[in-house]
Parts: structure tokens; sequence; C-alpha cells
């Protein structure tokens, strides 16, 4: 009788957890089978969208994590919490602070992508990106919305500043450490934008035009190579179109290459605003609306059941999203502190600024200066230096190092007057300046700005020549989300700047004293028409709330500079083959949804298909300011000669790096290939691996070693629609720069190897530009 009660009493337990189970890593179907098609279609839409109150993020849509970007929602009777998303790039993007409590959440501004990327170094870019993951679990959030990956096309696109490079192979490995440094706390990242989010103007309508071979060789290759090395737990897909159809609606882009191809096994979410189509998205395997509504719910629900969208398609999504939320801190409970170690990892940010930083010039020696100098400092953007962008971007730091700081935590005097010259601007400027309400995304409204620098009157320039040993001139761009950048006073420099340069110049070197620019920008600046007539040029990009340290450090030697350039500098924006069709010369319409009423955006062609970057300008032999790749140390390398050894599928190289100069530094080493003549038309070379030595004492070695597979080596047929990797003898250079190949070697391919791929990007009408 006891027997039999205790089997009753436990068969009436377990009926209600049958019907109802709590989620479990190990019981989705059962949950899955367990919903109702309302609940699933809730899982699959997020939260309404945060409202912008007074200038901060409410909380209200999002929950204990205000200014969090979005939120899923929860369904309680499975125990399925909400879990919290969070922009992105350059550090976690939460309200700085919050109504009701004096306590502060500030997060560490760290350097924005682009100078991630020009450190050519996974294992630094990865223990960043494990101090800002720590930030998002110490700060409740689950998933961070970055990497962005986008390719730098062109450079204005408004948004490079958060992406890494021009190259896919460096873009995608860049990416690939940061989503392993993120996500070894055990939070996710969403990599973004999915796919060809390559300019801000008109970017929820734009409709990117390109090749199978150009998207699959550039566009998707980043995606491809982060995707399948680090597993990041969400990708985002774009605003824009993509061949005819919203990446959000693109069978091809987020099934057949995304998980048919590569084997993604995460989640996909929209960027933030998804569209009308909601089912389509949801059929075509976009897994999460981001932020959601109730339309949107309904929407699903109705096209489930007017048989438009298949209950399975929708199950497969809900299946992905109850893989994802197990994994989540939200779902584990874990008991965040809101208190991460802010002071150790601004430290972080500023070693990693100094490891990153590009020393483009150096005439004579002139840095790094012998140290105590007494330095003037010119620029408004000296004191208002420029940490990161604007936008989803920006991070809500507490505090920013400015230039004159920077030179003086270094050692060196300020010439005082100047500042007080700089500051007395600055403080008109401010009380002035129509109070625009800045939101958490650091800007009044869209788009980055130039900074407009005062005339320093000549007489005053000969007095600060002749009381001051060095001149230090900081040019600042701040570029953001949502527009583009132009040409005239933002790619050139202004009228201002270039007067500024000519004036310092001619006066600091009539007394025998040198010029020196910090470049404090988000994006590629025209350099060739000024360069020469100053001594030293670095170019720290937007470094983070400590990187005007990490310049101060470099300018005293305290750092050797070892960072290189992610993309090329042209002579001219021009030379660029994609200004043919970038809209360069866009002005913001007023017909919503920024629309240009004369000029038409709706659609660019990348008629210039692979030749973008280096691959251009090497094909094309044009004359560039700064190649790919290059940057100056205080110390020289020797290459020694390379060894390339075949394996089963692919080859090993290893090449030996000497400190052959009279400091310690760090070498970063390219590795290009370029391939057999004979089949498909190819650039000169291209980036297939790339490694950086440790500290190099005078005179110590390291022997570097990369690996490259034949499907690395690939070029991808859209005729046939396959990878094929020709056969013959390919050349493995070692480069110290595109330009600049010390060492090479060969490797012999036998026969010829191919990669079957999904029908996918098939019959696009579009002609690449041809050599
Ligand atoms: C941006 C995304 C960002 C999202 C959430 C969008 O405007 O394009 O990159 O993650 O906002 O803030």
């Amino acid at each position: 009788m006891k027997k039999l009660m205790i089997a009753l009493g436990a068969f009436f337990c377990a009926l209600p957890l049958f019907a109802q189970p709590i989620l479990t890593k190990d019981n989705i179907e059962q949950v899955l089978k367990a919903m109702t098609l309302e609940e699933k279609a809730t899982l699959c839409v997020g939260g309404a969208r945060a409202a912008v109150v007074n200038g901060v993020t409410s909380g209200q849509a999002v929950g204990p994590v205000q200014g969090a970007a979005g939120n899923t929602r929860p369904l309680a009777r499975f125990g399925i919490p909400t879990t919290y998303l969070a922009d992105g790039p350059a550090g976690l993007r939460i309200n700085p602070t919050r109504q009701g409590t004096t306590e502060t959440f500030y997060c560490t501004g760290f350097p924005i992508g682009t100078l991630l990327a020009s450190s050519w170094d996974v294992d630094l870019v990865e223990k960043v990106t494990t101090a800002m993951g720590n930030e998002v679990l110490e700060y409740g959030v689950d998933v961070l919305l970055a990497p962005g990956v986008n390719l730098h096309r062109n450079p204005l696109n408004g948004r490079n500043f958060e992406y890494f490079s021009e190259d896919p192979v460096l873009s995608g490995n860049m990416a690939a450490a940061y989503i392993k440094g993120v996500q070894s706390n055990n939070v996710g990242t969403s990599i973004k934008h999915y796919a060809a989010n390559n300019q801000e103007t008109n970017r929820n309508e734009d409709d990117a035009i390109i090749s199978a071979r150009a998207l699959r060789e550039l566009y998707l290759k980043n995606f491809e190579i982060a995707i399948k090395k680090a597993k990041p737990w969400t990708v985002m897909s774009s605003y824009n179109k993509l061949d005819g159809k919203y990446t959000q609606q693109s069978e091809d882009l987020l099934t057949k290459v995304l998980r048919n191809d590569w084997g993604y096994e995460g989640i996909v979410m929209t960027d933030w605003g998804s569209k009308a189509a909601t089912a389509d998205a949801t059929a075509a395997g976009n897994d999460l609306m981001e932020p959601g509504n109730e339309t949107e719910i309904q929407r699903i629900v109705d096209a489930v059941k007017n048989g438009t969208l298949s209950e399975a398609d929708l199950d497969r999504n809900v299946r992905n999203m109850l893989n994802y939320i197990v994994k989540t801190p939200a779902f584990r409970k874990y008991n965040y502190s809101n208190k991460p170690d802010l002071k150790a990892h601004a430290k972080v940010a500023r070693d990693a600024a100094a490891e990153a930083i590009v020393l483009l010039r150096n005439e004579q020696n002139t840095l790094p200066l012998k140290g105590g100098e007494n330095v003037a400092l010119y620029g408004i953007g000296a004191l208002e230096f420029v940490a990161g962008g604007t936008g989803s971007g920006n991070v809500n730091k507490a505090y920013v190092v400015n230039m004159k700081e920077g030179l003086e935590n270094a050692g060196f005097r300020v010439d005082q007057s100047l500042i007080n010259y700089y500051q007395a601007y600055i403080n008109f400027q401010n009380a002035t300046r129509q109070l625009t309400a800045t939101n958490n995304r650091g800007f009044g409204g869209f788009g980055g700005s130039v900074l407009a620098n005062i005339e320093v009157p000549a007489a005053a320039v000969t007095a600060e020549a002749g009381r001051n040993d060095v001149a230090v001139i900081v040019i600042t761009r701040n570029a953001g989300e949502g527009a583009d950048r132009k040409v005239p006073d933002d790619f050139n420099l202004s009228q201002n700047e270039q007067e500024l340069i000519n004036n310092v110049s001619t006066a600091f070197h009539k007394v025998g004293k040198k010029v020196i620019v910090v470049l404090n920008v988000g994006g590629v600046v025209e350099t060739n028409s000024w360069k020469y007539l100053v001594d030293a040029i670095i170019l720290p990009w937007s470094p983070g709330q400590e990187g005007a340290n990490a310049v101060g450090d470099i300018i005293a030697g305290k750092v050797n500079p070892s960072g290189k350039l992610p993309m090329t500098f042209p002579m001219s924006y021009f030379d660029h083959p994609s200004s043919m069709n970038f809209p360069y010369d866009y002005v913001r319409g007023n017909q919503g949804n920024n629309r240009n009423p004369v000029k038409d955006v709706d659609y660019t062609n990348y008629e210039e298909g692979i030749w973008v970057g280096y691959r251009y300008f090497e094909k094309a032999d044009r004359a560039v300011s700064y190649p790919f790749g290059f940057g100056l140390s205080y110390t020289t390398f020797s290459y020694s000669k390379p060894t390339v050894k075949a394996t089963a599928d692919g080859f090993i190289a290893t090449v030996t790096v000497t400190n052959t100069g009279k400091v310690a530094g760090k070498e970063a080493v390219e590795l290009y290939v370029s391939a057999p003549a004979g089949g498909m038309v190819k650039p000169e070379k291209e980036l297939k691996a790339f490694a950086k030595t440790g500290m190099l004492q005078p005179g110590q070695s390291q022997v570097l070693t990369f690996t490259v597979s034949n499907y690395e080596l690939a070029s991808f047929n859209q005729d046939v629609n396959r990878w094929e990797a020709a056969p013959g003898t390919y050349t493995v250079k070692f480069g110290a720069s595109s330009a600049n190949i010390p060492a090479s070697a060969t490797y012999k391919l036998g026969k010829q190897q191919t990669w079957n791929v999904s029908d996918a990007f098939l019959n696009v009408a579009i002609k690449d530009m041809t050599f």
C-alpha cells in the first residue's frame, strides 16, 4: 500500500511537469512540443524598442539593464527568462546612471575595431575582449552586439571605425579572436551586420548588388572565417537588401550559406527594426526579430494558421532560440555584481592601444623624443580627444584621457598659453552652442563630425616655435552610425587644417624644430598632399578612453610602435574604384527614411567586384599614399629564408624574424600568396595568414609559423558555383607590408581541387570590373 502511494505520488508530481516542462538543456524537444503557437511566436520576437527619455534609454523595455539595446521575451511557465542584448564593438553600451541610485554603471571605452585590427595580433584582441566580456557578464547582459565585421569597401562608410579591415582574412581572424574572448566569459556575441552593410546612406533600403564571386571571396569570407573558427552565439542580419532581397528575408544568406555551407548552429536576429514581412524572415531562417512588437507575433501566428509559413520552419527557429536560452547567464541565474574591475580594464585598453597604434612617418628618427621636451600642442581635438565613434558603437565611459594629459603623463611639458587659447574657444562654443540632447549613443543626431579648428595667428605660431622644442598637431574626425563621411573637410583635410599644418611646419622648421601629426580619426583621411610637410605621423585612430596615454608612450619611446594598416591609404579618394558608385555626394533629404530627393540610392552596384583595397591598387598598378599592411617601428627586422612544407591539405610555412636594430620591438608578418598563372583572373597576391612576434630584444629572433589550407587558396568560380584551387606553383610571400616582401618561397599543388557549395546568389545581373 505504501509503495502504491509513493508510485501514485510520483505519477501526479510528474504529470504537471510533463504537461509543462521547465526548460533544461536536455529537454528542448519536450519544451518545444509543449509550446502553443503563440508562445513559439513570442519567443521569436524580441521585447519592445527601448524609449529614449530625457536623453537616457528607458529601462522600461529592457528591465534591470538600463540602456541595453533589447531583450528576448520570457515565458514563465517554462522557466524561460528574459535575456538582455547590448552594444557594441568598442565596449559595452548601457546607461551609466540610473534613477533612484547614485551608483554608476560605466563601461570601459576600448579601442575601436579598426585599431584592434591594426595590431595584427589575435592574442591581444582576445585579451581585450575577454575583459570586455567580463563587463557584459558583470552588468547582467547576455549578448554583446558585436563584433562588426563588414569590409571597408569604401573609406567613407560612416561605420568603418567599428569594422576591421578591407581584407576578409584579417577581418575574419580579428572577429574570431574577438568572439573567443567575449564568449570565454560564457556570454554571447552577435557578429554583424550580415551582410554587405557597407554604407550608411539609405541603409534600410539600399540594395547591394554583388556578384557571387565578390560575395563569397570578400563580403561573406570574413563572416565564414569567424563563424567557423569561433562559433558566435548569434548573427545579426543587416538592414539592407542584398541582390534583391532584404538580408533578413534571404534564405540564400541565412540558411543555404550560413547553415548549410558553414554549419552555423546559433541564432540569427534582425538588426534593430525588422521589416513588415516577418513571416518571410522567419521562413528564411531569421530566428529573432529585434526589437519586437505584438504585431510581429501576430504575423507569425497568422502565417502559420493560413499556411503561408510552415510550422516546421517556426519550430526550427524556436529550437535555435531554446538552444540559445540555455547557454545564457540569465538562464543560469548568474548573480552579477554590477562591479567589473574598471581599473584593470582601463589598463588592458591602454596596453592594447599602444600595441596597435600605427607609425606612418618618422623622418630622420624624429621619434621617439628624448623625453621632457616642451611641446606646442595644436588642434581643438587635442583637448576634445575622440575615444570612439558615435551611434550604437558609443560606450558610456567614465572619462577620456586627452592629448594634453597623455603628453604630460609621458613626462612632457605642454605649452599652457596655447592650451588656454583652445580652452577659451571650447568654453565659448559650449556656452553658445545650442544644447542638443545627447542620448547614450553619444550623439545629438546621426552621424559624426569634423571638429572645427580655429586659426592660430602666424605671429603666435612663431613665438610658440621659439619657446617650445617640438610641435604636435592633432587632426580629429568623429565618425558615426547613420551617415557616411564626405570628401571635402572629412576625407580631405579642411582648409583650416591644411593652413595649420603649413604654418606650424614653416615656423618650427625655420628654427630647426620638428612637427608631429597625430591622426585621431575613425576612418582613412587624405595624407599625400601634406605628409611631406611634417616629420612624423602617428595614427591612433579612435583609441579608447586611455588611448592618448598610449600615444604619449609612443612619442616618449616607452612603447615601440608595432601596428600596421588594415587598409590602404590612397592618394585620392577617387582612386578607389568603389567611388564610382558610392553615394559620396549624398545630401540628406527630408522625405523620410533617409531618402535623398535628388539622388537615387536605392541600390549600389558593386561593379568593382573583387577589386577592393590593395587587390585593386596592385592590379591596376596605382600608386598609394600608404599601402595595406604598412607601419614603421623604432627598430628594424630581418626575415630569414623561409620554409614551406606541404601537409595533407595545404602547407605550413615558417620564417625567422630577427630584431636587427637597437631597441626592443615586435614585428607583424603578413603571409600573402600569389596564384599560378592561367585559370581565373586573380589579384596579384592575397593575404592568407599573419602572425606577430613577441617582444624581441636587439639581436633576438623568433620563428613564426603559418598554416594555410588548399581551401583557403581557392577562388570562387561563379560560372560553376564552386571553389577552385588551381594546380601549379604558388608563391608564398612573407611581407612587412603588402609593398615590402623581404622573403618568399613556393608551394606546389599537383592537381586542381574543388569544393561545392549551395546554389545561392546565382544569376546576379552585374558585370564585375575586369583586367
Ligand atoms: C545598429 C546595430 C546595433 C543596434 C542596437 C542598430 O542601429 O545598426 O549595430 O547593434 O542598433 O543598438
